[in-house]
C-alpha cells in the first residue's frame, strides 16, 4: 500500500514508526513530517495541512491507497470528506464526526441525549448569565470555550473569583469563546482510552495516562502533555468493560443514530470517579503523547487495522498486545508552554537509542546537517520493560544522556501508578 501521513509531531512520528513495520507498506509519504519521520517516509513540506485541495491532488498524483490523518484540525476542516469524494481511502473521521472534538457543546449534548456518563453542564452565550449560574453553583467549577482552542480553552476554577474571571478570559479565544460551557467539577483520576473503529465495531487500545501539567506533582500550566505510560492500572478490567459498554459503544451508536458514521480513532478522555468512568472530553484522533506509549506495546499490524477502519471491515480484527509496560517522557524547551528559545542543538539521541530507547521527534528540525530544537515539545523518549518500575528507571537513564540548552522534563511520569 502507498500511504500518506498528515502531521509532523510526536504522535505522527509514533504512527510512522509503527506503520513502517507493516509488511503491507510500499511507498510512504508524510506532509509535513519531521526529521524523525524522514527516516521512514518522504516528507513534503511545501503543502499546507489546511489545504484540502492540494492534499487531495497529492494523494491522487501519488496513487495513495490510504491517507492517515494525525491532528484534529484537518479533520475538523473536512479533509476526510474531501478525500472520500474522490475515492481516496482515509483513516480519520468526517467533518461532521470531528465535531465531537471541535465543539464541546456538540459533544456534551450528544452525551446528554444518549445518557453517556459525563459531568453535568450548562451552555451560555451571555457572560452575565454564565456568571449568575456560577454564583449559584459555587467552586470548584469548570469553564470551557466551545471550539478548538489548542488545549487552552479550559479553566478548572478552584474559587468563585477565579471562575468569574474565567468567563471574561474566554473572550480571548475568538470564535471558540463565543459560547461557553460551565461544567460540574469531577474529582478523580484521569485516563485516556483510544479506540479504533469502522463505525460499527470498536477495538479499544490499552489505557494510558497523560501528565498534562508542566511541572512535577501536576503543578503549573496545562500543556499538550508532558509524558504518558501504558497500560494505566487505574483502568482495571472492570473499568475497561464499563468504558467499552457505557462510553465507547454507545457513543459510536449515538453518532450513527444522528446520521454520522465515525471511522478512525475515537479518544475518550476519562475521569474515574468512585470507580466509575465519566467522559471529560472526546478527541477525534490519537492522543499525544499517549500514542508514544501505547503503540510500542502493540503487536498487531497497525496499518492493516487502519485500512480496515477506513474500509468498514474491522469486524474480524483483533489487537494483540505485549505484556510489557511503556513509559514516555517528553523533553520540552525551557519556558514551554509559554515562549521559549528555538534552534538549540540537540545531543545524545544515538546514545539514548543504544540504551534501548525509542525516540520520537516532535519539535525538531535539521539545519546544516545539525539537529536543532524547533518547538515546545521537542522529543518523546519511550522505554518498555516487563514492569512499570523498570520502564521508568530505564527511560530516565536514557533521558539523562540527551541534552539541549534549557531542556525541561517531568521527573514523575508514572509516579502515581507506582505508589
Ligand atoms: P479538556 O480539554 O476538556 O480535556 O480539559 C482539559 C483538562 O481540564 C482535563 O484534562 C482535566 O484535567 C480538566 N478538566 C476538564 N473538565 C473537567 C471537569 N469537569 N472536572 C475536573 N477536571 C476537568
Ligand atoms: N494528550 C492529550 C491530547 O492528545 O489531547
Amino acid at each position: 500500500m502507498n500511504v500518506l501521513l498528515i502531521g509532523g509531531g510526536g504522535r505522527e512520528h509514533a504512527l510512522a514508526w509503527k506503520i513502517s513495520h507493516s509488511p503491507l507498506l510500499e511507498k510512504f509519504f508524510a506532509i509535513p513530517g519531521n526529521p524523525g519521520i524522514a527516516e521512514f517516509a518522504a516528507c513534503v513540506e511545501n503543502i499546507s495541512i489546511d489545504d484540502n485541495a492540494a492534499l487531495v491532488k497529492f494523494a491522487q498524483d501519488n496513487s495513495i491507497d490510504l491517507v492517515v490523518v494525525g491532528p484534529e484540525a484537518p479533520l475538523v476542516n473536512g479533509l476526510a470528506d474531501a478525500l472520500e469524494v474522490v475515492g481516496v481511502k482515509v483513516f480519520g473521521c468526517t467533518k461532521a464526526a470531528a465535531q465531537i472534538e471541535g465543539s464541546k457543546i456538540f459533544a456534551k449534548r450528544l452525551m446528554k441525549k444518549y445518557k453517556i456518563p459525563t459531568a453535568d453542564f450548562e451552555v451560555f452565550d451571555d457572560a452575565q448569565a454564565a456568571k449568575n449560574f456560577i454564583r449559584t453553583k459555587g467552586a470548584p467549577i469548570v469553564i470551557k470555550a466551545d471550539g478548538l482552542a489548542a488545549g487552552k480553552g479550559v479553566i478548572v476554577a478552584q474559587t468563585l473569583d477565579e471562575a468569574l474571571s474565567a468567563v471574561d478570559t474566554m473572550k480571548n479565544f475568538g470564535t471558540a469563546g463565543k459560547k461557553i460551557v460551565v461544567e460540574e467539577f469531577m474529582d478523580g483520576e484521569e485516563a485516556s482510552v483510544l479506540a479504533l473503529t469502522d463505525g460499527e465495531k470498536i477495538l479499544p487500545l490499552i489505557a494510558a495516562q497523560d501528565h498534562k501539567r508542566i511541572f512535577d506533582g501536576d503543578k503549573g500550566l496545562n500543556t499538550g502533555g508532558m509524558g504518558a505510560y501504558a497500560p494505566a492500572p487505574v483502568v482495571d478490567e472492570k473499568i475497561s468493560k464499563l468504558v467499552e459498554e457505557k462510553i465507547l459503544k454507545p457513543t459510536i451508536a449515538a453518532l450513527k443514530s444522528e446520521g454520522i458514521v465515525y471511522r478512525g480513532c475515537l479518544y475518550a478522555g476519562l475521569m474515574i470517579v468512585d470507580g466509575l468512568p465519566k467522559v471529560v472530553e472526546f478527541n477525534c484522533r490519537f492522543g499525544d503523547p499517549e500514542t508514544q506509549a501505547v503503540l510500542p506495546l502493540m503487536e498487531s499490524d497497525l496499518l492493516k487495522l487502519m485500512n480496515c477502519c477506513a474500509g468498514g471491515n474491522l469486524s474480524d480484527e483483533k489487537i494483540s498486545w505485549s505484556k510489557n509496560f511503556a513509559v514516555c517522557v517528553i523533553l520540552a524547551s525551557g519556558g514551554y508552554p509559554n515562549s521559549y528559545k528555538k534552534n538549540l542543538p540537540i545531543d545524545g539521541i544515538s546514545k539514548a537509542k543504544t540504551l534501548g530507547a525509542t525516540i520520537f521527534h516532535a519539535g525538531t528540525k535539521i539545519s546544516n546537517d545539525e539537529l536543532l530544537t524547533g518547538g515546545g515539545r521537542v522529543l518523546g523518549v519511550t522505554m518498555t520493560a516487563p514492569t512499570l518500575r523498570e520502564a521508568v528507571e530505564k527511560v530516565y537513564r536514557a533521558v539523562e544522556v540527551i541534552h539541549f540548552d534549557d531542556m525541561h522534563f517531568r521527573r514523575d511520569i508514572a509516579a502515581r501508578a507506582l505508589k
